[in-house]
């Protein structure tokens, strides 16, 4: 690249989403581990999960059963696949989002004319206990 030129997405290769989905999914990987790491029961019970259904990725002798590795299908974790979504749920790694109204419309008992900007806070959402009952606030997968 040439001296004091600047750097853009085109230089990379890369688009705005390509930027918005690694961002997205990088975020929730981390908060995810950080889950992991603050909550070991869920951590051990993950890794159990796994190495019953993949014990081929700890145990080199399990490579050679063919019938376990074809078994080995990443939708037969449900534990892991709860915790994905619990942990989406409970940390969104987009906290919040904002919408313009383009016509006049109700929101409940609430007027809101066209123009009005709209926060809509996932964060706050995915804990609301008419939604959640009193698990709101803990991480169950
Ligand atoms: C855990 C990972 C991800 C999360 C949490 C996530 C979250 C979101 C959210 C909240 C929106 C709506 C934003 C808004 O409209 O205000 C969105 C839009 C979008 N995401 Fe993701 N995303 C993830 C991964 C991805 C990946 C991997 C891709 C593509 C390969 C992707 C492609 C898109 C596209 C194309 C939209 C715009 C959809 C539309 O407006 O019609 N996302 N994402």
């Amino acid at each position: 690249m040439e001296p004091g030129k600047r750097l853009t997405l085109n230089c990379l290769g890369m688009n705005a989403n390509q930027v918005g989905s690694h961002d997205t999914t990088a975020t929730s990987v981390a908060w995810s581990l950080y889950l992991l790491s603050k909550y070991p029961a869920i951590q051990e019970k993950l890794r159990a999960e796994i190495r019953e259904h993949s014990l081929f990725r700890f145990d080199p002798s399990a490579r050679e059963n063919q019938q376990r590795l074809e078994n080995a299908d990443a939708d037969q974790l449900p534990y892991l696949d709860n915790f994905c979504r619990e942990s989406l749920r409970y940390i969104p790694s987009i906290p919040t989002t904002v919408r313009q109204s383009i016509v006049d419309d109700k929101l409940g008992e609430y007027m809101v004319p066209a123009g009005t900007t709209i926060y809509i806070l996932a964060n706050a959402i995915n804990r609301l206990p008419q939604y959640w009952g009193t698990h709101g606030r803990r991480i169950q997968p």
